[in-house]
Order: structure tokens, then sequence, then C-alpha cells
């Protein structure tokens, strides 16, 4: 479906290209205001998003993407974008690549190089997580100014994070940067409570790394008090308590789990890893290997069971999820299903099967047929038969 662009007010053009989480989050954030093309490689998503298909999408996400139809259109064709534009927003992947031991930073090259060919005066902002030095590389190697900003958005919290961030931290030539921070702030919702950070490219970039690399230590640290106390016959609970009374720690991200998982904090562990090289450290590089233990301490707690079948209860990380990538459930299903017969119930799909693994779609079905049901999250609808749940979340939030 062919949409036009009206807002009349302003001649601004912004692109967001890829619209993935982060992507599709800007692409809110934006035309709220501003005129925006979202630019895809995946067809299938671009002709969903323009006939307002927003079905597996957050349901704030999906009014908001709705109510602002009139501001934004998605497309494949780069050219006729990046002709047009005065902002580019990148918002690719960066997978880790298992060879090289880092990121990759190829599509966003190949997408920089082509807006370099058609758009010089594009300012190009990067909000994919990148390796340390990769914005001053580019900035170095091409006309079109670089800023660099990454994005700090939470799973299932896209609506309020983008709208009410926790801070802007920003790198890039001072002037071109607050022109666009102006734009910025008029879409954001608490640009008066709001902290902005300017630093050089690659201290912003280590921000982003240093900042996801505490999240998966905080994890991996609480899940490792909870496998000593579980261990030793002693209450998880109150131990969490009575450390996180002390405010230097805070009470707050300290619930158990059965380990740390989405897109992001995995590679982005393994790239700070990589970042320090021969610099000395054991912290950083013992993260990962501490979240892949739990998985494993986790699966041995539950083989050990007397239970015929197990039924893993979602697979989504967190109770409000909208995608389960990564989750470190997934891994537990794959050391469980190697040993015992697995059933799944996960709303979120809709197949009968899940990798070799049946899924019921009913939950009365799922629990009954479980001998022991295994939660990563509790939710009201556990409480029926809470007697064979299996579950190290203990505060009941994320
Ligand atoms: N997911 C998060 O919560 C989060 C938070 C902060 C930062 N980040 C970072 O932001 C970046 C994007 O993450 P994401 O979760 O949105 O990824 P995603 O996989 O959800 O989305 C990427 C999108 O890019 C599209 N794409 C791939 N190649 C393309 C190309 N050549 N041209 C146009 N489109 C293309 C894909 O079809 C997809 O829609 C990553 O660097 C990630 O580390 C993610």
């Amino acid at each position: 479906m062919e949409k036009r662009i009206i807002n009349k007010e302003t001649s601004m053009m912004v692109a967001i290209v890829g619209l993935g989480y982060v992507g599709l989050a800007n692409l809110m954030l934006y035309s709220s205001k501003y005129n925006v093309i979202g630019l895809d490689s995946n067809k299938e998503k671009v002709d969903c998003l323009n006939n307002h298909y927003f079905l597996e999408m957050d349901e704030k996400v999906a009014k908001c993407l709705e109510k602002n139809s009139s501001m934004w259109i998605a497309t494949t064709k780069y050219m006729e974008v990046y002709r047009k534009c005065q902002y580019v927003i990148i918002c690719l992947p960066t997978n880790y690549d298992e060879k090289t031991k880092r990121l990759s930073t190829e599509i966003i090259d190949t997408e920089v190089r082509r807006i370099n060919n058609i758009n010089r005066e594009a300012v190009i902002v990067i909000k994919s997580t990148v390796p340390i030095g990769y914005c001053k590389r580019i900035n170095n190697k091409y006309e079109n100014s670089i800023i660099s900003c990454p994005e700090f958005l939470r799973e299932g919290r896209i609506y309020k994070d983008i709208f009410y961030p926790s801070r802007i931290v920003v790198g890039g030539q001072k002037d071109v940067i607050y022109k666009w921070l102006k734009m910025v702030y008029s879409c954001i919702k608490n640009k008066k409570q709001i902290s902005t950070f300017i630093a050089e490219y690659d201290e912003v970039e280590a921000t982003k790394l240093f900042s996801n690399v505490y999240l998966a230590m905080r994890v991996a640290y609480f899940n490792e008090l909870d496998m000593y106390a579980e261990s030793n016959d002693l209450n998880t609970r109150k131990i969490i308590q009575g450390v996180c009374a002390d405010s230097r720690i805070g009470d707050y991200y300290n619930n158990p789990s059965f380990g740390y998982g989405g897109y992001c904090l995995p590679k982005d562990t393994k790239q700070l890893d990589a970042e320090f090289g021969a610099i000395s450290h054991n912290l950083i590089g013992a993260i990962n290997l501490s979240n892949e233990q739990r998985i494993k301490y986790i699966a041995n707690i539950i083989l050990e069971l007397s239970a015929e079948v197990i039924g893993i209860y979602r697979l989504v990380m967190k109770s409000d999820s909208d995608n389960f990538r990564e989750s470190a459930v997934l891994k537990l299903l794959k050391e469980l299903s190697n040993k015992k017969e697995v059933i799944l119930y996960e709303p979120l799909l809709k197949e009968k099967e899940y990798n070799g693994i049946k899924v019921i779609s009913s939950f009365d079905e799922f629990s009954s047929k479980s001998d022991v049901i295994i939660a990563n999250r509790l939710s009201k609808e556990l409480d029926e038969v809470i007697e064979k749940v299996y579950s190290r979340d203990l505060f009941e939030y994320n």
C-alpha cells in the first residue's frame, strides 16, 4: 500500500535503516514530529508495516505507529531514501562473528558507503552497538558527518525507553550534534530531566559496552549468589534482601533467573572482552562463562527431579517480552531435551513443534501433562499448579 507523507509543517526528512527492535523504536520516536522513511532489506517486513500489520509487536509501539501513520512509510529502496533525507539513523544488526571474535560491522559498512556515494550532506547517526573505534574510522574515511549515539533500550519497555530515555550519550562534531539534539529533544517527553553526555567517539562506544557488561555482570552475580545459597540450603531471598539494603548496591535488578540472554548482553560482553586485548583483565571474560555454568547448573537440578515429562513454561526471558531470541531458556531446553521428554507452552508460537519439541497451545493440557513445570519467570497463570513449578524467580519482577 503506497502512502504519502503529508506533514507540511516540516521539510525535514529522516531515514531509519534497519526496522528491527531499535529501528522501530526510532521510527516511532521521530515520526511523532518528522517525516520518516524506514528502510529494511526484508520485503515481507516492509509490506507488513505499510499494511499496518503490527501483530507481533509490542502493543504500545503498534498503537503509536498506527497513530503517526501519516508521518512514515517503509521501503526496501535505499536509493530514493538516501537521496531525500537529511538524517540517516543506522539501526542495523552487528552480530558477533565467531571467526574474528568481534562484532561484525559489515552490514553498516555497506550502508555508510552507499550513503556517501548518494548524499554526502546527510548526517549519519549510528545507533547500532559497534566496536570501539568504529565511528572514528568511518568519520575519517567518509565525507558525511557522523554522530555516534548508542541506543539503551530494554526488552518489553521500548515505548518508555525511547520517549523517556535514561540518558543520551553522544559523540561527533559539536555543531552537528547540537542541531541533531534539538530535533531529538523535540520528540522525547523528558527533555527537562534528561542528562546528555557529549564525549569522544571511542568514549561513547565504550560507554555502551561497559553499560551492557555491567548489567550482564549483575545478573551473573545474583545467579551465583543463588547457586551458593541453594546448594547450601540457605534462603536466597533473605540474603539478597540483606545485601541489597545497602544503598551502594540497591534493591533492583537482582532477581535470580536461569541466566541472561537476548540479542545484546552475550555478544556485547564478548566484544568488550576482545577490546581489552593484551590489557590485563579477568572479570569481563568470566561473565559469559558464569552465565553458561548457570544454565548447566539449572539443567542438572531439573534432571535430578523425579520427572518423566518436563514442561517448559514460556521461552521469553521476561514476562512482558514479545520475543525470545537467544533466550537462556532456549539453551536450557537444549540441555534438557537431549536427556528427557520435554513439552513446551509458548503462546507466541503458532507451530505445533519447535526444534523437535512438542508445543502445547492449551495451558491446562500442558500443565496436566507436565510432571514438573520449569518457569524462568512466574505468572498468575501458574498459581493453580504452583506445587509442580520449578523457578528461581524470587521477587516476581524482571
Ligand atoms: N535489541 C535491543 O534491545 C538493542 C538495544 C540497544 C542496542 N541494540 C543494537 O542495535 C542494533 C540493532 O539491533 P536490533 O535488535 O534492532 O536488531 P534486529 O535484528 O531486531 O533488526 C535489524 C533489522 O535490520 C534489517 N536489515 C538487516 N540487514 C539490512 C540491510 N542491509 N539493509 C536494511 N535492513 C537490513 C533486518 O531485516 C532487521 O529488520 C544492534 O547493533 C544491537 O546490538 C539493540
